[in-house]
C-alpha cells in the first residue's frame, strides 16, 4: 500500500474469513508518519531518517498487519508530534481495557489525545494520571505484565499502573531498564512460552517460567520481534537472530526497518494490537 497524503485520513482497511479461535489480536492502531518525523527524539546517532523512506517502510509494515488480517485502523499524521507513528508508547490494551498512558517525554505527553477517542469504541478506558509511562515498556504475556523502570517510565507510572491492572487480577514484575530505550526495545514474548531478550535480561528472575532466545550482542534491535496470532515480524538483516527463531517453527515476516531504527523505534512500537 502506498502511503500518500491522500491517505492522511482515517482509513480502515478491514478483512473477513477469519477464524477468530486461533487469533490473539484482531484489530491494530497505526498512524501515517509525518514528514517532522526527523525532528523526532532519538539517541540512535544513525543519521536523519527519510520522510519518504519512512512512509514506504510504514507501507510494508501495515500490509503485514492486514496480510495477517487485522483490521488496521490509520491515523492521519501529525506533524505537530514527531514521534507521533510510535502509537505503542501512548497506551495499553488488554482483552478488557486500556490504559491511556502519560508518556515520559514532554513532546510526547500531548500524542495521547486522539489515541483515546479511537481506543474508547473498543475498550473501557482507565488513565495513568500523575506519574509517567511509555507503552514500550510494558509486556503483556497473558495475565501478567512486566513493565521497564525507565528514563520514560517511573515508579510513580507503575504504582498507578500496578493499582488499575490488579483490579482486572493482572499480576506485575518490575524490571530495571538497563540499555536501550524501552523494556521492549529488547525482551519481547514470541509465541510457545518463549521470550527473546538479551543475555542480561534473561538472567533476571521474573523471566525464569518462560524459555528464553537469547539475541546476541551484535543483533540486540533485532530483540524487538513482534508476535502476531503465531506469525513473527522481525526486522531484515539479523541473520543470527531469524535462525533463532526458524527453530519455533512459526511463520516468520521478515520487513526493513532502516528509518526506524534511526529513530530509537522498531516494529512493536509502531501499533496498539489488541
Ligand atoms: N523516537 C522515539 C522516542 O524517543 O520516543
Amino acid at each position: 500500500m502506498a502511503i500518500t497524503a491522500a491517505c492522511e485520513q482515517a482509513t480502515r482497511i478491514k478483512n473477513g474469513n477469519r477464524d477468530e479461535r486461533m487469533k490473539n489480536f484482531t484489530n491494530a492502531i497505526v498512524r501515517v508518519p509525518s514528514n517532522s518525523c526527523g525532528n523526532g527524539l532519538t539517541t540512535a546517532n544513525l543519521g536523519r531518517p527519510n520522510a519518504e523512506q519512512t512512509r514506504t517502510q510504514f507501507g510494508h509494515y501495515i500490509n503485514i498487519l492486514s496480510d495477517l488480517e487485522l483490521t488496521v485502523i490509520v491515523l492521519p499524521a501529525n506533524p505537530a508530534f514527531p514521534d507521533g507513528h510510535f502509537v505503542e508508547d501512548t497506551a495499553v490494551v488488554t482483552p478488557e481495557f486500556a490504559i491511556i498512558t502519560r508518556p515520559g517525554a514532554t513532546s510526547r505527553e500531548g500524542e495521547v489525545v486522539t489515541i483515546e477517542p479511537v481506543l474508547a469504541r473498543y475498550r473501557r478506558i482507565e488513565r495513568i494520571r500523575q506519574g509517567h509511562m511509555d507503552g514500550g515498556d510494558v509486556l503483556m504475556v497473558g495475565k501478567r505484565f512486566f513493565v521497564g523502570l525507565s528514563n520514560r517510565t517511573d515508579q510513580a507510572g507503575i504504582r498507578e499502573f500496578t493499582a488499575i491492572v490488579e483490579k482486572y487480577g493482572y499480576r506485575v514484575d518490575v524490571i530495571e531498564v538497563m540499555a536501550g530505550l524501552h523494556l521492549k526495545s529488547i525482551v519481547n514474548f514470541v509465541g510457545r512460552n518463549t521470550l527473546l531478550l538479551d543475555a542480561d535480561n534473561a538472567g533476571h528472575p521474573a523471566f525464569a517460567d518462560f524459555d528464553h532466545i537469547i539475541v546476541g550482542q551484535n543483533e540486540e534491535y533485532a530483540g524487538n520481534t513482534l508476535w502476531i496470532n503465531d506469525n513473527l515480524i522481525t526486522p531484515e538483516g539479523y541473520p543470527e537472530t531469524l535462525a533463532k527463531l526458524k527453530q519455533l517453527g512459526l511463520k516468520i515476516i521478515t520487513t526493513p526497518t532502516s528509518e526506524f531504527k534511526k529513530m530509537d523505534g522498531g516494529l512493536t512500537c509502531l501499533s496498539l494490537r489488541f
